[in-house]
């Protein structure tokens, strides 16, 4: 099992360049089989995206990669379900689901498993696809679905803005008979991404207010071929990267804006921010101050996914800082890790409470999940001494070269290799 070896207390100092993003990426993946082909472009090489081109073959397209771009020809399908094994390569998978019975009129697929971030339900999914004329029935783990009668237009009002459920709908009915609403829709960027990706085969998809999509179905889409745009997350991490060492970093190919929730946090804490059209500078030369609160919320709020990043920071602020999680049940597993550093974190339920502390100090420590593992990470930069991060095939989903960047911006971090585990789960294999 590969790990990070970190000695910290080095300064982030430099430039970083920021790669497409995972989770624009996927879900245009998904809708790419609805097209005869397509070119996908600054599209990041992770696990995750190995991930789904593994589900594309399988289903019977060809994918090949150049570089950034990704190039999918569809071809005949050969195959409309996704087996177990694929499916819990990576929970994100559902997302195929709206697009395999948009392209098969049916589909097969194994329940998705729960995650580190709790039972990840998909209840929004499977109703919303019911109204626009899926059949669903569940057999022994398994989800058949069929569309006998073609996918058809309907107005959905989502109870919460679900990412995922948004995405499904969108690829289900982007080729359905007739129109398509959906109230309270998630819009992260990554949703107005795909619709663009969408819009660009020959679909015809708008937003109207902020949170309604309206989708009008067309007969097929056509090839095209789309720039996936900068993940914001992983811009976010880099950023708390060198707030978190004293650093200062100038962080390019990114759209602020995506951002607009983190950056009052990051001033909150002391950074010295600059915005420029495509990147932000920061700057931090003292001890990061703590945040009153921050509440986890749907886009365009404070996301999720930049709760552990920045927690990362608050374990070091001369104060103690609140957080709420408001978007998934257990969401808060870095935090024992990162008090083995010496951070003081008491959870409670969705409440998080950080007191701030002068120094970490390197320990063993395993990642969890994917943005808590990359939390771990910038913990480790910060911390006095050597720091082992373990099960790191959690960070590879949604970070390229993290070690390898962070080595460049100064860190002292390099991937080792662990034989003796490698050894030991060869031999628990037989
Ligand atoms: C997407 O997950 C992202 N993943 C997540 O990023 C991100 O944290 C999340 O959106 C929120 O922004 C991808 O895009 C691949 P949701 P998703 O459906 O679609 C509940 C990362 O680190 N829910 O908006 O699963 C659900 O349990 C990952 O890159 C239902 O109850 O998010 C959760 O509590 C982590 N029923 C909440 O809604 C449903 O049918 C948010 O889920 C669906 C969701």
């Amino acid at each position: 099992m590969a790990s990070f070896v970190v000695q910290g207390s080095n300064r982030i100092s430099g430039e970083i360049s920021i790669h497409g993003a995972k989770n624009a990426a996927l879900p245009i993946l998904a809708g790419a089989i609805l097209c005869p082909d397509c070119i996908i472009h600054n599209c990041p090489d992770l696990s995750d995206i190995t991930a789904a081109r593994n589900i594309l073959s399988y289903l019977g397209c060809e994918t090949h990669r150049e570089g950034n771009s990704i190039t999918v020809k569809r071809g005949g399908i050969i195959n409309c379900d996704i087996p177990d094994p694929l499916m819990r390569e990576m929970r994100s998978s559902i997302v195929f689901l709206g697009a395999i019975i948009a392209r098969c009129g049916f589909a097969k697929i194994s329940m998705p498993g729960g995650c580190e971030l709790g039972p990840r339900p998909i209840d929004l999914h499977l109703s919303s696809l019911e109204k626009l004329g899926v059949q669903i029935e569940e057999d022994h783990g398994y989800l058949n679905c069929s569309a006998a009668g073609g996918l058809h237009g309907a107005v959905i009002s989502l109870p919460f803005p679900s990412v995922g459920a948004t995405e499904n709908i969108i690829l289900a009915s982007c080729t359905a008979q007739g129109e398509t609403v959906i109230y309270n829709a998630a819009r992260e960027p990554e949703i107005l991404d795909l619709i663009q990706f969408i819009n660009e085969a020959g679909g015809k998809i708008r937003v109207d207010s902020d949170s309604t999509i309206i989708i009008q179905g067309v007969p097929a889409l056509y090839s095209c071929e789309h720039f996936v745009i900068p993940d914001r997350i992983v811009a976010i991490t880099y950023l708390c990267a060198a707030a978190v060492t004293k650093g200062d970093i100038l962080v390019t190919n990114m759209r602020p804006e995506h951002i607009a929730a983190v950056l009052p946090v990051l001033e909150e804490t002391g950074c010295l921010l600059r915005q420029y059209d495509d990147a932000i500078s920061l700057r931090l030369d003292r001890r990061p101050k703590p945040v009153k609160n921050i509440r986890t919320m749907p886009y365009p709020g404070f996301p999720t996914d930049a709760q552990a990043p920045l927690m990362a920071l608050s374990t070091l602020a001369e104060g103690s800082s609140m957080y709420i999680e408001n978007i998934f049940e257990n969401r808060y597993k870095h935090a024992a890790e990162m008090v083995r550093m010496g951070a003081k974190i008491k959870v409670e339920g969705r409440v998080a409470l950080v007191e701030g502390v002068k120094k970490l100090h390197g320990a063993p420590v395993e990642c969890t999940d994917l943005r808590g593992g990359a939390s771990l990470v910038l913990c480790a930069l910060a911390a006095e001494g050597e720091s082992r991060i373990e099960k790191i095939n959690h960070i590879q989903r949604g970070y390229e070269d993290l070690e390898v960047n962070l080595s460049r911006l100064g860190a002292n971090i390099k991937r080792s290799q662990d034989e003796r585990n490698e050894t030991e789960e060869e031999n628990a294999q037989g």
